[in-house]
């Protein structure tokens, strides 16, 4: 049956689409340039990296089940690469984007097309830069829309997209070159951002404001992505209780929350009702994000802020109010708010219906644990070293540092070259047994490994993957990002992971799926993915400046017997190195 997609003109206005309809074919094209523009924000102008101009960037709206082509041409003088975040790339790792890892940048001048099919999910995700910090404000949203009616029988007056980002005064190319340079922690970002404004609490912000008109009575579908750098955050809106129906692009059992939390690379459909009397009040409501704070690094300890405004109240034609005055949400959680992560998290359940069944594998063919550590350098001799203690930091996962490449692991894989650029002799488990969670962090000997290593495993295989905290320099909580699959998360805890005593305790029945978890600060977190997309596949820490000291590692699913069950040829223009 041909049918013809289009998006209402309400959303049109509100998403800024790129394209508006498909065609009959079910195949869209894009076209991205990457170029700077000017834009000023907190008393300052200056050049940022952007697609065709806008930031944040285009939506990318597609159908289920649609090919999706975006020409990517690269118009600035350094190179480039864009990930399609939570695309689970079946087959078409090619189009994954993480630089020397799926493909060698896009240099100055040239054009990729990435070509994909979007299959199996529906909902919101995220597209991004990912090659050094550019994804920093090269960043958009991703809208699926489903093939089968929402499973939720609410009206939906607008869709509202809610994207996160972090804004530094400062060129932001600079700071992972000086991270690279000298082994030190990241200047914090200046300022949070709502659809690439700040707000009024920010200096000469009060213009660069996010503000959404709604109607009293009406239900809208906010589409919250976080794409900040290095900051977990809470967000919550003024005497509205939101409703959490997506995440990741799968759906949930629907729960009602006053406020959410959402780590880098996570994205969230959450619905919610204008029911506010207009006449009891002024009708403007404060929407508001502040970082979840599990660090001792310095951090952006600021909060954004933007504005609902009913229709036919006093709000319509009134100034904002001034900064001073602004009363935050009663309900935004204070940062160190660890309870209100935790339960937040423990909430999220898999839909799991007949239609939407949850497929987590309920036995295993392989596990592989993981320690999540951060780490100290002893100063390389005749170098200057500027992190702790005048070492460099670094970060590990199993005392491995990862080290990108100078050349496309997948191409290598895929042409089987034998290679000293990497190995496949990742550690499946930590290569030495402690108290993770427990030791002295200054005590211990904080080196790590360097290098660049993945495991591989076999097409089909029920893997098991367990992420576990370390106490070294630092507990926190890291959001890990894998690439090429969604999974589910069947288990967390605090404390060290015990295989014997925590496996009777997971949910195998309606775990939430999703491609970024939240390893909880001093804890561990189980999940497991249908290991079913051969290509090389890139796991990290989404805070960008854990993946820059090295909290990354990879693993390969292998080829399956059947055709459909192997990667496809390069395209022609994949980027050579
Ligand atoms: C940004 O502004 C500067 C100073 O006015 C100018 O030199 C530069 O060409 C502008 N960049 C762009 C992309 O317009
Ligand atoms: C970091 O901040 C310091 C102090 O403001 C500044 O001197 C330095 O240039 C900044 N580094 C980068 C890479 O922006
Ligand atoms: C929101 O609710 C609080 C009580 O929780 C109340 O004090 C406040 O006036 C309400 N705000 C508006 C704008 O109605
Ligand atoms: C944020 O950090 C600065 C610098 O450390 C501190 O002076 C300020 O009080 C903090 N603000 C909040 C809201 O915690
Ligand atoms: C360190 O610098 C000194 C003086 O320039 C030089 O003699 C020495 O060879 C250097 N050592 C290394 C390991 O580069
Ligand atoms: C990590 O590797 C370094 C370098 O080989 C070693 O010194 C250190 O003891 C290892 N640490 C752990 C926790 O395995
Ligand atoms: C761009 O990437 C190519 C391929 O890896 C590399 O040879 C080149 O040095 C890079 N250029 C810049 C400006 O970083």
């Amino acid at each position: 049956m041909e049918k013809q997609y289009c998006v209402s003109p309400a959303v049109l206005v509100i998403l800024l689409l790129a394209t508006a309809c498909s065609s009959s074919t079910g195949s869209r094209h894009f076209d991205f340039n990457v170029q700077w523009k000017n834009i000023s924000r907190l008393c300052s102008r200056k050049e940022i990296l952007t697609v065709n101009g806008e930031y944040p960037g285009p939506t990318i709206a597609v159908n289920e089940g649609e090919n999706v082509e975006i020409r990517v041409t690269n118009g600035v003088s350094i190179n480039t690469t864009i990930h399609w975040h939570g695309i689970k790339q079946l087959r078409t790792g090619w189009a994954d984007g993480p630089a020397y890892v799926t493909q060698c940048p896009i240099r100055p001048g040239q054009s990729y097309t990435y070509k994909f099919t979007v299959s199996g999910q529906r909902g919101t995700l995220w597209w991004h830069a990912h090659i050094a910090w550019q994804r920093a404000t090269i960043y958009g949203a991703i809208i699926i829309y489903p093939r089968m009616p929402y499973p939720f029988s609410t009206p939906i007056q607008a869709e509202i997209p809610i994207i996160f980002g972090e804004w530094w005064n400062l060129p932001v190319e600079g700071i992972e070159t000086e991270m690279n340079k000298y082994g030190n922690g990241p200047n914090s970002s200046d300022a949070y951002t709502i659809n690439g404004l700040p707000g009024p609490l920010y200096p000469c912000s009060i213009r660069d404001t996010f503000i959404q008109t709604v109607e009293h009575g009406k239900t809208y579908m906010l589409r919250i992505i976080n794409a900040a750098l290095n900051d977990e955050l809470f967000f919550t809106i003024a005497n509205h209780t939101l409703t959490v129906v997506e995440i990741d692009a799968s759906y949930t059992k629907p729960f009602d929350t006053e406020a959410i939390m959402i780590t880098p690379g996570q994205t969230s459909t959450v619905l919610f009702t204008a029911n506010q009397d207009k006449h009891d009040s002024t009708g403007l409501f404060v929407m508001a994000a502040r970082p979840y704070l599990t660090t001792v690094f310095p951090f952006d300890n600021t909060t954004t802020i933007g504005f609902l405004k009913y229709k036919g109240t006093l709000a319509e034609n009134m100034a904002l109010p001034e900064p001073y005055k602004v009363r935050l949400p009663y309900h935004l959680p204070q940062m160190e708010d660890h309870a209100f992560a935790i339960s937040f998290s423990n909430q999220l359940r898999s839909l799991g219906t007949p239609k939407y069944p949850c497929s987590v594998p309920k036995r295993i063919d392989k596990r592989v644990v993981i320690t999540i550590s951060l780490n100290l350098q002893d100063c390389p001799v005749n170098q200057t070293c500027k992190g702790y203690n005048g070492k460099r930091f670094a970060a590990s996962m199993n005392n491995q540092s990862f080290i990108r490449p100078l050349t496309s692991i997948l191409d290598w894989h895929y042409r089987k070259y034998s290679s000293t650029h990497y190995s496949y002799d990742f550690p499946q488990k930590p290569p030495h047994v402690f108290d993770y969670t427990g030791v002295d962090p200054m005590t211990h000997n904080l080196n790590p490994n360097f290098g660049t290593k993945l495991f591989a495993v076999e097409y089909g295989t029920k893997l098991e993957i367990v992420l576990q905290d370390t106490s070294f320099l630092n507990l926190e909580n890291h959001p890990i990002h894998i690439h090429g699959h969604n999974f589910f998360i069947v288990g967390t805890g605090f404390g060290n992971y015990d295989v014997e005593k925590d496996t009777g305790s997971y949910n195998l029945v309606d775990p939430p799926e999703r491609n970024t978890v939240a390893v909880p600060m001093g804890g561990w977190a189980a999940v497991r993915i249908n290991a079913d997309n051969p290509g090389v596949w890139f796991m990290h820490c989404h805070l960008e400046e854990h993946t820059s000291w090295g909290l990354a590692a990879g693993f390969i699913v292998k080829n399956g017997a059947k055709p459909y069950q192997k990667l496809l040829p390069p395209p022609d223009d994949l980027p050579a190195c």
